[in-house]
């Protein structure tokens, strides 16, 4: 057998990545610590404190504060003044980590992080004999990190983009029509979508308890009313054939144990020429084009959570990396007539519209 050349600059290089994302596992905790305790609120009006001045104001041990704020800024998550020994946020740093009200908003990624690791005893169980971790158990901080993660651009996107950009679908909803969103979860995309076409009538779909009470909590706030409704229900029983002109499945058909089932019942539950709004987040369907650092997050967050709920259920366990092509023939499987790719830019998601 020939003798593989051993490329010393190769090795260091990758034992100086795995050094940087060492440093990264340890700051992504950190920073869930100051995303829960409010460090980062704390200090998104940009004025420049001491470490005193941070725990001071927060309450919190001033010595953890001092590390805990030396290593976000070597993180460059804050910024530190060597003159007066202070640190602050810059109005950029802010937007990601602290103001919940803007697309560049991440805050929620820590805490995804975060309740994944929580379950790595049962998910190296899983490695060895099969099934998963249920929904269930990843607990209350999942529920949230995700309707963070996506709650302002669902806000941004869904009704002044996504919906636009299928002919004549904005025109039906302002007139009034009725629309349904499975996997809803915490109604981060159906409440504001509810709020943007006030004529119309809305149902969200999901199977978890806690998200719906979520959910519903979020529409009485807002003010939605009787128009838009919550069932704990599966989206393969969803009820109703020939209902609805829109429905919506945002980044949770994959999630599903039975996502060709899922999207059978969505048909089903379409009216003749109905639309399904499908996204899922931005893949190729070759591996080898996903080997980037997106990828490496989409491949992560299946395997911590997308996948293993799946097959915690004696699910298919799909996996959240789904190119076009794999859509294309779920959509065509499931009977849907047409499948298209909407031409939005987005930077996490890929949409897709198939008709009934
Ligand atoms: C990753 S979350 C996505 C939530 C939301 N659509 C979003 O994009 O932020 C997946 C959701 O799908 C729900 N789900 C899983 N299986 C389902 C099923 N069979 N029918 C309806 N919802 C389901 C989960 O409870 C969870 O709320």
């Amino acid at each position: 057998m020939a003798q593989e050349h051993f490329d010393r600059s190769r090795a260091a290089a990758l034992a100086r990545q795995v050094g940087t994302d060492f440093g990264a596992a340890l700051a992504v905790a950190l920073a869930f610590i100051g995303d829960r305790l409010g460090l980062f609120k704390l200090m998104a009006a940009g004025e420049a404190l001491t470490p005193a001045e941070i725990a001071a104001r927060s309450g919190l041990n001033e010595r953890y504060v001092r590390e805990w704020a030396a290593t976000m800024a070597a993180a460059g998550y804050i910024d530190y003044q060597p003159a007066d020994g202070t640190f602050r946020m810059v109005p950029e740093q802010a937007m990601v980590l602290a103001r919940e009200d803007n697309t560049y908003f991440t805050g929620g990624a820590f805490q995804y992080a975060v309740a994944c690791y929580r379950q790595i005893g049962k998910l190296s169980d899983a490695f060895r004999n099969g099934g998963g971790v249920p929904f269930v158990d990843f607990g209350p901080d999942i529920v949230e990190a995700i309707e963070r993660l996506f709650h302002c651009g669902y806000e941004a996107w869904v009704a002044d983009q996504w919906i636009p950009a299928i002919p004549g679908l904005k025109a039906r909803l302002d007139a009034g029509a009725d629309a349904a969103e499975v996997g809803c979860g915490a109604g981060q995309c159906i409440v504001p979508v509810a709020l943007a076409f006030p004529n119309s009538r809305f149902a969200g779909f999901d199977v978890d308890a806690a998200s719906l009470e979520r959910a519903r909590a979020k529409a009485a706030r807002a003010g939605v009313g009787e128009r838009l409704r919550f069932f704990q229900t599966p989206a393969e029983k969803i009820p109703d054939a020939d209902r609805f002109d829109l429905i919506m499945a945002f980044n949770c058909i994959h999630d599903m144990a039975n996502p060709r089932g899922a999207l059978a019942g969505i048909r089903r539950a379409l009216k003749p020429g109905g639309v399904l709004m499908w996204s899922e987040a931005d893949a190729s369907d070759r591996l080898e084009e996903n080997l980037t650092p997106i990828g490496r997050t989409m491949y992560g967050a299946s395997a911590m959570h997308c996948m293993t709920v799946s097959l915690a259920q004696g699910g298919e366990g799909l996996g959240a990396v789904i190119g076009p092509g794999l859509a294309r023939a779920l959509a065509l499987e499931a009977g849907f007539s047409s499948f298209e790719k909407l031409p939005v830019k987005n930077p996490f998601h890929q949409i897709f519209v198939a008709r009934k």
